[in-house]
C-alpha cells in the first residue's frame, strides 16, 4: 500500500493586519456587526506589488524547511487558488522556478474555498498512482485583488494568506499504512454559480472582474453539504466523530465552522478556528489553520484530523488524515 504522508507543514501572512475599525473607516459597518455575523476581528491584506506567488513561494520554503526536504527533491506542485498572478502561466510554473525543481509537473487547481481540499487530492492521487513521490500542496490568495471594496456585504469577510504542506510516499505494511491521508471525498453542483462568482474573467469580460455573492444561500448551502461531506468521510473510514482528534474547516464564518462541530456532536475545543484573525482565505485558509495547530502542538503525530471544505462552484469536500 502507497499512502500520502504530511511531511511538514508551513505558511505565510502578509504583514499588513487591517482590522474591522479601519474598515467601518470606509464602509457602512462596524466591529460588532462583523464580529457578531462572522466572527472576523482582523485580516492580514497583502502589500501593493506582493502577489499571490510570492505568498505561495514563501509557504512553501517554510513548508519544506519544515519537513526537512530540499526543494530539489519536490517532484510535483499543485497550487490552489482563485487568484492567479497572471491568467496563465499557472502560478504553480512561478513558484516552481523559484524554489528551482524544475522539470516535474507544476499546475494550478481552481475550486475557490474547497481548491486545497481539491489539489490535496490531487497530489495524493498522483502519489498513489506511484507518478510522484514528494509533493508540494499550497493553497494561495489575494482575495483582496477581487473584492468590491464598497459592497459591505463581502469586503469585510475576506483576506490574503497562504499555506502549505509536504506529502511525501510512504510504502509499508501495519502500522505505517495507518499514517497519511486516509480518504479524501470531492464535490461539485455547478447549478449553483449564481450564488458565488467573480463578474469578470478572460472569455466573458477580458477584465478581472469582482467578488458577488448571496450570503444567505451561501450559509444555507454550505451547512448542508459541509454537513454530508464529513459524514462521507466518517463513513468511508468506519469511524465515528469522537474518533476525530481535530477538525480543520474551511474558515469562512465562525457560525458555520460552530454548524458543523454542533451537528458532528464535536468538543469546540477540538476545531481549529483561524477565522478570527485571518477571516475568509479561500484555498489558503485550511493549509494556514492546520499550520497554526500544528506549530503551537494542538495536532501531533497520531493524531486523526478531519479537513473540510465548501466553496464557489458550488465545490465541496473533505479529507481524513493519520498524522
Ligand atoms: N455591516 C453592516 N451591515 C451589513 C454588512 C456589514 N458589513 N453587510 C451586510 N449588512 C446588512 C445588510 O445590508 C442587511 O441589511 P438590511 O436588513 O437592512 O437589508 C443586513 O445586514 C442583513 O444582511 P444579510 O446578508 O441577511 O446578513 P446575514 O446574517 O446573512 O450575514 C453574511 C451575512 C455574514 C455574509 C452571512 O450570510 C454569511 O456568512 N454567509 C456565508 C458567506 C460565506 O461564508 N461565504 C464564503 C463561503 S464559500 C467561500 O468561502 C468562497
Amino acid at each position: 500500500i502507497i499512502r500520502s504522508v504530511i511531511a511538514g507543514c508551513g505558511s505565510y501572512l502578509p504583514q499588513r493586519v487591517v482590522t474591522n475599525e479601519e474598515l467601518a473607516q470606509k464602509v457602512d459597518t462596524t466591529d460588532a456587526w462583523i464580529v457578531e455575523r462572522t466572527g472576523i476581528r482582523s485580516r492580514h491584506i497583502a502589500a501593493d506589488g506582493e502577489t499571490t506567488a510570492d505568498l505561495a513561494t514563501h509557504a512553501a520554503r517554510a513548508a519544506l524547511a519544515h519537513a526537512g526536504i530540499d526543494a530539489k527533491d519536490v517532484d510535483l506542485i499543485v497550487l490552489a487558488t482563485a487568484t492567479p498572478d497572471n491568467t496563465f502561466p499557472a502560478t504553480a510554473s512561478k513558484v516552481q522556478a523559484r524554489l528551482g525543481c524544475l522539470g516535474s509537473p507544476a499546475f494550478d487547481i481552481q475550486a475557490v474555498c474547497s481548491g486545497f481540499v481539491y489539489a490535496l487530492t490531487t497530489a495524493d492521487n498522483f502519489i498513489k498512482a506511484g507518478q510522484a513521490k514528494c509533493a508540494l500542496v499550497i493553497g494561495a490568495e489575494t482575495f483582496s485583488r477581487i473584492l468590491d471594496w464598497n459592497d459591505r456585504g463581502t469586503c469585510v469577510l475576506f483576506g490574503d494568506g497562504a499555506g502549505a504542506v509536504v506529502l511525501r510516499a510512504e510504502e509499508g505494511e501495519g502500522a505505517n499504512t495507518d499514517r497519511g491521508i486516509l480518504s479524501t471525498h470531492l464535490h461539485c453542483d455547478g447549478t449553483q454559480h449564481d450564488l458565488l462568482y467573480v463578474d469578470g474573467g478572460p472569455s466573458s469580460t477580458q477584465t478581472v472582474g469582482h467578488l458577488r455573492m448571496t450570503g444567505k444561500e451561501v450559509f444555507r448551502h454550505a451547512v448542508v453539504n459541509l454537513a454530508q461531506v464529513v459524514q462521507e468521510a466518517i463513513e468511508a473510514n468506519g469511524i465515528e466523530a469522537h474518533d476525530i482528534d481535530w477538525l480543520v474547516p474551511h474558515q469562512a464564518n465562525k457560525r458555520i465552522i460552530d454548524g458543523t462541530a454542533r451537528k458532528l456532536r464535536m468538543d469546540p475545543d477540538r476545531v481549529v478556528v483561524t477565522v478570527d484573525h485571518h477571516a475568509n482565505t479561500s484555498a489558503a485558509s485550511i493549509p494556514l489553520a492546520f499550520d497554526e495547530a500544528v506549530k503551537d502542538g494542538r495536532i501531533r503525530p497520531g493524531h486523526l484530523v478531519l479537513l473540510e471544505a465548501m466553496g464557489g462552484g458550488f465545490t465541496w469536500g473533505s479529507a481524513l488524515v493519520r498524522m
